[in-house]
């Protein structure tokens, strides 16, 4: 059986998310925008499922824009509401669906201000709100960073943004199941979730709004989710997301703690057994679930061959990277050298995961790190 410790790319699915989503594929193809019996039934699937996306932010229904996924909630947003003469404050460590979008835009007359982590890869609230100038439109920040799990000040910089008039955005999609998110009490404008982070389907999730009204669509079309977004509904995605979203609700503070003590144990054994290993991130400031650790002197990607072999899936940077070769901007970004982000490796932890799996990792990783540290060092 193999191991899986890479539940920051993709989650495997709940197996009752499947059973959900099969259902609706095999007897339910009504088209949710039709007005008879079939159309209604797929109507109310996806209902219900907004209902329960809602129920897991803290959303009011109303907010809930469904989409193919957090990069085109995070298009939606940044490519819908910013305008050439805006400013944007944003950080160094956001996921590519932000920043290279902000990157475009830079290009139409759009000023974006980068705020760098420090060494952990937290931000400073201070430095964020210190950003915000003439202009500025938007406030955009990571919940939880994707490579390291990192996670920062939203709530103080979600409060101070209220305050002063300015919109704030959270790509959440990393931390929306991992850990508690309560919009009514941190009062974010817009926010980011997909579902196949949380054990549903891949290429659905959601645009959270407290005012759908500043945000016009971006797809254009049929004039579905209320006119918000053009496209026939995903509707056995949308349900399997709804699923995911009330499966996540259960049991939360339990889930985040029990992940917290794999996530541990895998520190503790890495760090009995493996000289010169740093854990890139503070403890006390990740996702429970996540785990990078600079191996210093060896090549991370033939770390993560070998450990496929022997049925064992991590990763080196972010999976939406794959195939490249080049130091995580993540991990530049907290000052580590090239040479030390390549040899940075992200175990992340989710459900299925146990401690005798956590036991053999850690006992492959002190057996060929050595070795690959002596024959591949970059
Ligand atoms: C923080 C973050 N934002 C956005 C995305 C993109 O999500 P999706 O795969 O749903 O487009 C990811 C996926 O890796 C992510 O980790």
């Amino acid at each position: 059986m193999r191991i899986y410790l890479d539940h920051n790319a993709t989650t495997p699915i709940r197996p009752q998310v499947a059973e959900a989503m099969s259902a609706v594929l095999h007897a339910e193809f009504g088209n949710p925008s039709s007005v008879y019996e079939e159309g209604a039934a797929a109507r109310a699937r996806v209902e219900s499922a907004r209902a329960q996306v809602a129920a897991l932010l803290g959303a009011d229904t109303s907010g809930i824009r469904f989409t193919a996924g957090a990069t085109e909630a995070n298009n939606t947003l940044l490519f819908g509401l910013l305008e050439p003469g805006d400013h944007v404050v944003t950080s160094a460590v956001e996921h590519p669906s932000i920043s290279e979008p902000l990157g475009l835009l830079e290009g139409r007359g759009i000023r974006v201000t980068r705020v760098s982590p420090d060494g952990d890869g937290c931000l400073s609230s201070g430095a964020v709100l210190d950003a915000i100038g003439e202009g500025t439109r938007l406030v955009s920040i990571i919940w939880a960073n994707n490579e390291t799990g990192s996670l920062q000040p939203i709530e103080e910089i979600c409060a101070e943004c209220r305050r002063r008039g300015v919109l704030f955005h959270s790509d959440a999609t990393q931390a929306v199941g991992k850990t508690a998110i309560d919009l009514a009490r941190v009062p974010a404008d817009f926010l980011s979730s997909s579902a196949h982070k949380l054990g549903g389907p891949k290429g659905v999730g959601a645009l959270v709004a407290r005012d759908n009204t500043a945000l016009p669509a971006f797809l254009h079309g049929g004039g579905q989710e209320r006119g918000l977004r053009g496209g026939t509904e995903n509707v056995a995605g949308i349900v399997g997301y709804g699923l995911a979203c009330e499966l996540a609700l259960v049991d939360c503070a339990q889930r985040e703690e029990s992940y917290g003590k794999l996530r541990d144990r895998l520190w503790m054994g890495i760090r009995a057994s493996i000289e010169n290993v740093r854990w890139n991130g503070n403890p006390a400031r990740v996702l429970t679930n996540t785990l990078n650790v600079e191996f210093s002197g060896l090549a991370g990607e033939v770390l993560v061959q070998a450990l496929d072999l022997e049925g064992v899936a991590v990763s080196a940077g972010a999976a939406c990277h794959s195939g490249s070769i080049e130091p995580s901007k993540v991990l530049t970004a907290m000052g580590r050298t090239p040479e030390e982000a390549r040899g940075s490796l992200r175990f992340s932890v989710g459900w299925g995961v146990d401690e005798a799996q956590i036991d053999r990792v850690v006992g492959l990783l002190a057996q060929m790190v050595p070795r690959v540290r002596a024959v591949d060092s970059p």
